[in-house]
């Protein structure tokens, strides 16, 4: 019998200057770079079990087994690892998503990112985090990014071997970001379909390429001078051009709501009456808001003006991806499905 077990910890990132659109189905080959913030508050923990006793992968999430028909991108991307690792062992993949309420939040970034160093430490794989990073994109694009903390940038590169993140800042200045849960609504349009999308059909998608190189060299300047505002203004600007790809989209689509309208307008107006606030959004309804780390809580009671707190999520920078110890992992989830998983 083999068996090989791994636990690991990663958190989730938001893009500032996005990723929207692949070259390569495949890799996961992005169309241009992109840069993010790990955030501290949301992360997810992993174990992964590959036993040769297993008939089928399976993916538990916060103690719920997944619908077999809803874990295709996961076996896909096992797949990936049993062709580098030249076994066919079936495995068991338990996650937990950390999240301070039940935001809807939970992503694909941090999942694939912790699997990945889970998977790392089952097979004993001396690699370090970037060559890690190039793994965890196999599963998801933005989960590369989430292998390091703070400020980090996803370089396109031209292949597998080049396509891989790389920390930029540990932002441990006056930057933060506070997240706005607006509707609990599942998206319909998955952000793999909807950048394959604007890709196909946007008269804008050439724009978009084409500038978001100046707008990754911009902000990375402007990061290493600690340069809030600019940051801030690209962030938005980044955001912003990314959905116009949507809106543009034949036929469009977006991930828009009122209640997002309706946020952006208020961010807008704290930003007139002196708030150093900038917002984003991604693949769905829901803002994040850049601001500074010293000021956001003044920003929070400004906004419980119009949301419950609950609605309101305030975090900062937060770390890379982290093994766990077998010890850990049976202190943070005694008693759990490691000891009960079996096929029937
Ligand atoms: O890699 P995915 O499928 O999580 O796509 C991420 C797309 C955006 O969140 C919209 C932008 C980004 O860079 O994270």
């Amino acid at each position: 019998m083999t068996r090989k077990i791994g636990y690991a910890r990663a958190h989730t990132n938001i893009a500032l200057i996005k990723y929207w659109g692949k070259k390569d189905h495949e890799l996961f080959l992005p169309m241009n770079s992109s840069l993010s913030l790990t955030l501290d508050a949301f992360y997810t923990d992993t174990q992964v079990i590959f036993d040769s006793s297993f008939a089928e992968d399976t993916l538990t999430i916060n103690g719920e087994l997944q619908p077999s028909d809803e874990i295709n991108g996961l076996v896909r991307f096992l797949n990936v690892i049993r062709e580098k690792e030249q076994t066919d062992l079936k495995a068991h993949v338990i996650s937990h998503n950390i999240v301070p309420t039940a935001a809807g939040l939970a992503s694909s970034a941090s999942a694939y990112a912790a699997l990945t160093g889970a998977i790392a430490q089952a097979f004993n794989w001396q690699l370090d985090h970037q060559a890690l990073s190039r793994i965890a994109r196999r599963g998801s694009g933005s989960a590369t990014r989430s292998l390091f903390g703070g400020f980090v940038e996803w370089e396109m590169g031209v292949d597998d071997e080049t396509s891989q993140a790389i920390p930029i800042d540990d932002a441990q200045w006056d930057i933060g970001m506070l997240v706005m849960i607006l509707t609990r609504q599942k998206k319909d349009i998955s952000s793999r379909v909807g950048m394959q999308h604007t890709v196909e059909t946007s008269p804008f998608y050439t724009n978009w390429v084409e500038t978001a190189a100046q707008d990754l060299k911009q902000m990375k300047a402007a990061i290493y001078r600690q340069d809030f505002q600019t940051v801030g203004e690209l962030t938005e600007h980044s955001a912003m051009k990314m959905h116009a790809t949507t809106f543009s989209a034949n036929p469009p689509f977006f991930y828009f709501e009122p209640e997002t309208i309706h946020a952006i307008r208020i961010i807008q107006a704290l930003r007139k009456q002196g708030h150093h606030i900038y917002y984003t959004l991604d693949a769905g309804p829901n803002l994040k808001v850049l601001g500074k780390r010293s000021e956001l809580e003044s920003v929070r009671q400004a906004l419980l003006e119009h949301y419950s707190s609950d609605q309101l999520i305030l975090t900062q920078a937060g770390p890379g991806m982290r093994q766990l110890s077998a010890d850990e992992w049976a202190s943070l989830y005694p008693t759990r499905e490691e000891d009960t998983s079996h096929d029937h």
